[in-house]
């Protein structure tokens, strides 16, 4: 209320609070590059505009004069309570939005109370990003590399750092056909951006030595060979400065043959487990199937969640996914891909998600108005998420069940 009376009152924004011009907002300051990169999706775009047509599809069924003054949004997660169901989601190469990158979404991460997920393709290594969360922990998303020694390696940096659950990504073992960044022929990794965690690892660095000769047509000099060890070495978990600089090309190159692994089956999952005493999460589940095989296999929780349309295209909308696992586990169930306001967040939450992830509206956020912008852009989807459980006759979040929507 604090928000909306702010606003009332003539109170200007540092962001838009429309979703639409907060988008067109950041696509103005954003470079080409890092606007296609950021807001694009696979393909024809199709799952991107499924993921809103079912968000509109699925509609709310207000009930009126239920003493709603007081609401409380608070959830409770793995052990830990947070003042509301959001978090933000594990986004790679933010340096693309703000120099500052992950350090000033940790920052807003730590006033607003709610946890980040690190990205795997993280500009700041994990170490310092967790340090610049302060009290509230971030959780770590894990890419899940072809080399065991360093997903244990990540995993170990992870727990190491204070996160407080794995959360490991199973729809990205190839990537997807995005024609925005192929028409621009760019692919933000190759640039050697989005690669802190792998430059800050010392298992990483071996990996760079001991590349074999013939899978590389650059061989990586001694020079760059060192300097990535001494990187590794001096500074675990590696520095700000490091982001600056353009890794090592045949760090780039190692990171490339080593990203993912497409041979991974269900049985792997129990092996990661075994790895970490964390909750662990998969996610990228879009069936009941799979939700029932992760929940078999040892996962603590599902996300919900097609990568905000990024991977494959003409795929489900995710919202209508989450319909269709709601209820198949007794594991929690998280949702993202395509939430833009409040009123979305309570449709996900009614399906039977615990909490949802907020992608990309954060990152024009950052990109905007750097660590007050991602504040901003997290407060005003949790107020309106307030207002919308007060307005549909919801007290709290065991009160927004099934029959507060209806698809139609
Ligand atoms: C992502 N996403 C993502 N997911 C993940 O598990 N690891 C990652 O490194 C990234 N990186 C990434 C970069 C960018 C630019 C985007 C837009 C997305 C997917 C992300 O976590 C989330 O699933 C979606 O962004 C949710 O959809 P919306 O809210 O963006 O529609």
């Amino acid at each position: 209320s604090r928000i909306y009376r702010e606003g009332v009152l003539g109170r200007r924004p540092a962001v838009p609070v429309d979703p639409v011009r907060l988008a067109a907002a950041a696509r103005r300051r954003m470079p080409r590059r890092a606007w296609a990169y950021v807001a694009g999706s696979a393909g024809q775009q199709a799952t991107e505009r499924a993921n809103r047509a079912a968000l509109d599809a699925w509609r709310i069924v207000p009930r009126m004069l239920r003493a709603v003054e007081e609401r409380d949004l608070s959830v409770e997660l793995f052990g830990q309570r947070y003042p509301a169901p959001v978090l933000l989601a594990p986004i790679g190469v933010l340096e693309m939005a703000h120099p500052e990158a992950d350090l000033a979404v940790a920052r807003a991460s730590a006033r607003l109370g709610l946890p980040m997920l690190v990205s795997t393709q993280g500009s700041a290594p994990v170490e310092a990003t967790a340090a610049a969360a302060g009290a509230t922990a971030p959780w770590f998303q894990l890419y899940w590399s072809r080399e065991p020694d360093l997903v244990a390696s990540m995993v170990r940096r992870a727990e190491a750092s204070g996160c407080r659950a794995l959360v490991v990504t199973v729809d990205t073992h190839l990537l997807g056909w995005r024609p925005q960044d192929l028409d621009l022929g760019h692919l933000p990794f190759a640039r050697g951006l989005g690669i802190a965690q792998y430059t800050s690892d010392p298992v990483f660095a071996r990996l760079v030595a001991e590349r074999p000769r013939s899978r590389t047509s650059a061989r990586p000099t001694p020079a760059a060979v060192g300097a990535l060890l001494s990187m590794a070495r001096h500074h675990p978990g590696g520095t700000w400065a490091n982001l600056r600089s353009p890794a090592p090309r045949a760090a780039v190159e190692t990171f490339l043959d080593v990203f993912s692994n497409p041979a991974l089956t269900w049985d792997d999952l129990g092996r990661l487990r075994g790895l970490t005493s964390l909750p662990v999460l998969v996610k990228g589940v879009q069936t009941r199937e799979d939700a029932r095989l992760a929940e078999e296999h040892g996962a603590d929780g599902v996300v919900v969640s097609n990568h905000g349309g990024r991977q494959v295209d003409g795929a489900l909308g995710s919202l209508d996914a989450l319909a269709d696992v709601a209820g198949s586990v007794d594991v929690p169930v998280l949702f993202d891909s395509g939430i833009r306001g409040g009123a979305d967040a309570f449709k996900a939450l009614a399906l039977g998600a615990r909490a949802v992830l907020l992608g990309r509206p954060y990152v024009y956020g950052l990109a905007l108005a750097g660590e007050e912008g991602v504040v901003q852009v997290v407060e005003h989807l949790v107020a309106e998420l307030d207002l919308t459980l007060g307005l549909a006759g919801c007290r709290t979040l065991a009160d927004v069940g099934p029959a507060a929507v209806r698809r139609c």
